[in-house]
């Protein structure tokens, strides 16, 4: 019921904390299964600092804008790109709709189809129902990544574009993004890479040896990259990222905003007001972390995520889906269903999907969390192995 008299200060935060005591919370170490983290002290100030913000009417916050700017060049340079057109969105969703509206925008194509791997994440599918784009599900291969042979099969007359995934949601798998690209200039199509996860770990844990495919506008087919500062990044919710390697891109999606207290603008972005804080949080945190501050926190976790693979293979009774490709990993038990259910029972923040749990090691996951969980799944899968 809306209050007819406001509550103090006090008593209202009071209120919050008693209603949200049971939310998990990522420095508890207990959430497991999800792409966000807790977000760097530094943007955490620079949200409260920056709060009235509002890069849907940049006229009125210039400074704002331009800084926006700089943090899409410096997402575009760690790309390969020296200039890139894009904003920082809402996340990885908003992202990957405008990447398809704008292939779609482009193409004269009179059904419009989007060919993208089975892996892909559901945000495609909001983007093709709201674009009323058809979307063509190529098969996989059987390390999980897009068989292209099925993708060039699948291309057609109206065929608007094709999309690679760079750390897919389920097991943090990298497409052949080259053979990818090479198809795509074949065929004259666009490439869309969503890097939703991957963006802010591959091109670090490349520079510490592992070796991943390029995924990035390094390939000359990549036309458009989806690369989240809210996962990986170490940015409060919300910052997605859209990069396009061209400004045709931005063009054929920008709408005129005529009534803004700023002045008219040509608007991209699916959300009108939207917060200027989380794109000075992008900018800031790039600045204070820099490449080699990002590069330890991926090496950090990569060699965690290894470590519990390995944990995972002594354990009787668990079966890893695949060997990780970045800081995700996957496992299978029997009881499935069973064992996911007991494990949040213990306040574990995981969940089972496509027949396996994900675990994504970010960087509020330390060993003695790990430890603790393993210690629980042991328990459990005795439990099961005993029939009590
Ligand atoms: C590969 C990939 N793309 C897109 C998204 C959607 O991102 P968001 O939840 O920020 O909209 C996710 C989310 O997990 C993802 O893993």
């Amino acid at each position: 019921m809306f209050p007819r008299n406001g509550a103090e200060e006090e008593e209202v935060l009071e209120e919050l904390r008693r209603k949200t005591a049971d939310d998990l919370t990522f420095d508890s170490g207990r959430i497991l299964g999800s792409m966000c983290t807790h977000p760097h002290p530094l943007s955490v100030k620079i949200i409260e600092e920056f709060i009235d913000r509002n890069l849907g009417d940049p006229g009125l916050h210039v400074g704002s804008q331009r800084v926006e700017r700089e943090a899409v060049d410096m997402l575009a340079n760690l790309l390969g790109l020296e200039r890139g057109y894009g904003h920082i969105v809402s996340g990885g969703t908003e992202a990957n709709i405008l990447a398809v509206r704008a292939f779609r925008n482009l193409s004269d194509a009179e059904k419009p189809e989007l060919i993208l791997p089975k892996s892909a994440h559901f945000s495609f599918i909001k983007a093709g129902e709201m674009l009323g784009v058809k979307l063509v599900w190529a098969e996989l291969k059987e390390d999980y990544t897009v068989n292209v042979k099925d993708v060039e099969d699948k291309i057609t007359d109206n065929t608007i574009g094709i999309v690679g995934i760079a750390g897919t949601t389920g097991l943090g798998v990298v497409d052949d993004i080259p053979a990818l690209s090479d198809l795509a200039l074949d065929y004259d199509l666009p490439l869309h890479i969503d890097a939703a996860f991957g963006g802010f770990v591959i091109p670090f844990a490349k520079a510490l040896g592992y070796e991943i495919p390029d995924f990035d506008f390094r390939l000359k087919g990549v036309k458009s990259v989806t690369i989240d500062p809210h996962k990986m990044g170490m940015v409060p919710i919300p910052a997605g990222g859209i990069i396009f390697r061209e400004r045709k891109y931005m063009d054929v999606i920008s709408v005129l905003a005529p009534y803004l207290a700023g002045g008219r603008i040509w608007q991209a972005t699916i959300t009108g007001t939207r917060p200027g804080a989380n794109a000075l949080a992008v900018w800031a945190m790039i600045k204070h972390l820099g490449f080699e501050g990002y590069k330890e926190i991926v090496r950090k976790a990569m060699e965690l995520s290894r470590w519990f693979a390995g944990e995972l293979k002594k354990m009787p009774g668990v079966r890893l889906i695949r060997e990780p490709v970045l800081n995700i990993v996957s496992f299978s038990t029997e009881n499935l269903e069973t064992v996911e259910g007991e494990l949040k029972k213990r306040g574990w923040g995981i969940s089972a999907h496509r027949g396996y749990i994900r675990i994504v090691i970010m960087p509020h996951v330390k060993r003695e969390h790990l430890k603790g969980f393993l210690g629980d799944l042991k328990e459990i899968l005795g439990v099961d192995v005993n029939g009590c």
